[in-house]
């Protein structure tokens, strides 16, 4: 397949609308939309990124007053929530309409819905006038695309069309909100932080591990079915470090990279490094560090764990599940 490089809402939204697959910019990542709504061109898009079938989609929608394009219902604490944060960084997780193809949810009776606070995105749904189901632009595992040419590098070929726009600036996905159950449940950490989301609905609460949820995978109840994947990985070995790795002998920093947010002695010493200057940087500059990681082939990453506080829990967990556990 020969992927075409676009730069019109128009011609996006043709593509979609057509059954064609298309990586657009949205606020946290890229994604790759298709039309929710035909299963076949879903059917594709999970053998272009190599997708587990079992892991769902999240449909975009321009705007939040149309959530009943691909939700049977908006519980009232989902309401609150869609008034509060959309169109952003929020992922409503809501018991689906039919129309939504069953190959988005994954067999699933609920579905993702995200109004995404990108002009790019909002032009090319607003114009496509279908569910779009949206994966981060990335093929399954890797780390997701924050850029068209990262998007490139996994997808050339294997997509319709790219849309050549700017770098993302949140850089890490949604925050997904479980809402079909009695109190909202955060499944994955992203920018909206559980304090933000317990301002509007204070009975909110985070997944804690072992919890039973209502979604169940192959007879066996997970939280967010995304978690059972390996994710966000770059080839090179991961290492997580609390503090700057401080006396490192020379020939390991020599074939090894470093990102954090401290400086220290022997940054030099590193054969590729980054210090960001905020915890928002950090969070939108992580995927493409990793992935300049692998172009220059480093046998391993150093990575310094974000703090806790406002989007440095999301960023923790994805650098987490980069090194694999
Ligand atoms: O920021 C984002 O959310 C980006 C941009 C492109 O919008 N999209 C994204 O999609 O990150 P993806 O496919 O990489 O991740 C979707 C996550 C997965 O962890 C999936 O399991 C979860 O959302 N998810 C989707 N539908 C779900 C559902 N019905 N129930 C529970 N989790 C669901
Ligand atoms: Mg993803």
């Amino acid at each position: 397949m020969l992927t075409e490089y676009i730069d019109s809402a128009e011609r996006a939204a043709e593509i979609i609308r057509e059954g064609g697959l298309v990586a657009f910019p949205t606020e946290t990542v890229f994604g790759i939309g298709v039309d929710a709504t035909n299963g076949d061109a879903v059917a594709k898009l999970f053998e272009a990124k190599g997708r587990p079938s079992n892991n769902p989609l999240i449909v975009h929608l321009d705007d939040g007053s149309h959530w009943a394009r691909a939700a049977a219902e908006l519980p009232t604490v989902a309401r609150v929530l869609l008034d509060a944060f959309c169109p952003g960084p929020l992922t409503l997780v809501l018991p689906k309409l039919p129309i939504i193809s069953h190959e988005v949810t994954a067999g699933l009776a609920t579905v993702g819905v995200r109004i995404p606070d990108h002009p790019i995105a909002r032009a090319i749904l607003r114009t496509a006038a279908v569910p779009v189901a949206a994966p981060s632009a990335n093929r399954s595992g890797r780390p997701s695309g924050t850029t068209w040419q990262a998007v490139s590098e996994d997808l050339d070929g294997r997509i319709d069309a790219i849309f050549t726009a700017d770098s993302t600036t949140i850089g890490i996905e949604s925050t997904v909100v479980d809402c079909s159950g009695l109190d909202p449940v955060v499944l994955r950490p992203g920018a909206i932080t559980l304090d933000q989301l317990q301002q509007v609905v204070p009975q909110t609460k985070e997944f804690e591990a072992g919890e039973k949820r209502r979604i169940v995978v192959s007879g066996e109840p997970v939280n967010s079915p995304g978690i059972l994947h390996p994710h966000y990985q770059p080839h090179a070995e991961v290492c997580i470090v609390e503090v700057p790795p401080v006396g490192i002998s020379v020939e390991v920093s020599a074939v090894s990279a470093f990102c954090g947010t401290e400086g220290f002695e022997g940054l030099d010493g590193f054969a590729l490094s980054k210090v960001f200057g905020s915890l928002e940087d950090y969070a939108a500059g992580f995927y493409e560090f990793l992935r300049e990681v692998d172009r220059q082939s480093f046998e391993r990453v150093f990575i310094q764990t974000a703090s806790q506080e406002g989007i440095g829990r999301a960023l923790r967990d994805r650098q987490r599940r980069a090194a694999g556990g």
